[in-house]
């Protein structure tokens, strides 16, 4: 049977595309945090369909590899999509960066997107990959104070994207959205004096995770056949700055 991956399930925009996706399709959901996947799964359309993957991103090289081969075989299934929500931002300053924390973002940003392709790709997936969504971020084109390792990771994603729109063709597409200010989990956490100047910064304020969502949507459909290698703004205009 063919699935579509959605990875970031647990939370905010993951979570929104997860809800909204499982009208349609049959999903492998994946996240760390194994309790909030079930509660996500639960407001799914048909919960039982939808699979649960639990693997932590930022475990050392080769253990998302392990896990979501192991995964495909024991469940028998095949991904036809991959929606690429999981993400890490801390804000800080380079100066106070340690490895570390790189390591932490890089594994869950970026890594671990190499390592589900190197799966998806390979004869364990049966050649059934058709499409890819991957969420980067508006601070991987624009700077910003204190994200530098975070746009950097994200950076990375829209230069994947443009070679292997090119190296996948025709069978399989790929882009990815760069979503602006969206009020999640992730930005809820952020002081109220840096949520004020992202808003003021956003010609149309916060989006939503649904306003993601629905390009997503729009992106994993035939409407988007001929559009691949295309890094897309969704960003209420926050770009034009
Ligand atoms: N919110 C914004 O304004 C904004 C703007 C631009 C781009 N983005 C990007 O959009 C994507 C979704 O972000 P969001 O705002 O919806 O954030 P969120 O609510 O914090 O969700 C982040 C997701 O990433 C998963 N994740 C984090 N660390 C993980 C790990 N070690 N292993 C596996 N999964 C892990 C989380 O799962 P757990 O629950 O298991 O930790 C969660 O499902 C991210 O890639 C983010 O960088 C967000």
């Amino acid at each position: 049977m063919n699935y579509t991956l959605i990875t970031g399930a647990s939370s905010g925009m993951g979570a929104a595309a997860a809800i909204r996706l499982s009208q349609t399709r049959r999903l492998v959901l994946a996240s760390e945090n194994i309790v909030q996947l079930e509660a996500v799964r639960q407001q799914c359309v048909n919960p039982e369909s939808h699979i649960l993957w639990h693997c932590d991103f930022a475990a050392g090289r080769g253990t998302i590899f392990s896990s979501l081969t192991d995964l495909i075989g024991a469940k028998d299934i095949k991904i036809e999509e991959y929606a690429h929500f999981a993400g890490v931002s801390i804000l800080l300053p380079v100066k106070n960066f340690t490895m570390t924390y790189v390591d932490k973002v890089f594994n869950v940003n970026f890594f671990s997107i190499i390592e589900i392709l190197r799966v998806l790709l390979k004869k364990t997936n049966g050649g059934m990959l058709k499409n890819i969504v991957l969420i980067s971020a508006l601070v991987s084109e624009r700077g910003n104070i204190g994200n530098s390792i975070y746009a950097a990771s994200k950076g990375a994603i829209n230069s994947l994207v443009y070679t292997l729109a090119r190296e996948l063709a025709p069978k399989t597409r790929i882009n990815a959205l760069l979503p602006g200010a969206i009020m999640t989990p992730m930005t809820a956490n952020l002081d109220s004096e840096y949520l004020k100047e992202m808003e003021e910064d956003s010609p149309l304020g916060f989006g939503t995770p649904d306003d993601v969502v629905d390009y997503v949507e729009f992106l994993l459909s035939e409407k988007s056949k001929w559009i691949t290698g295309q890094t897309l703004f969704v960003d209420g205009g926050r770009s034009t700055k």
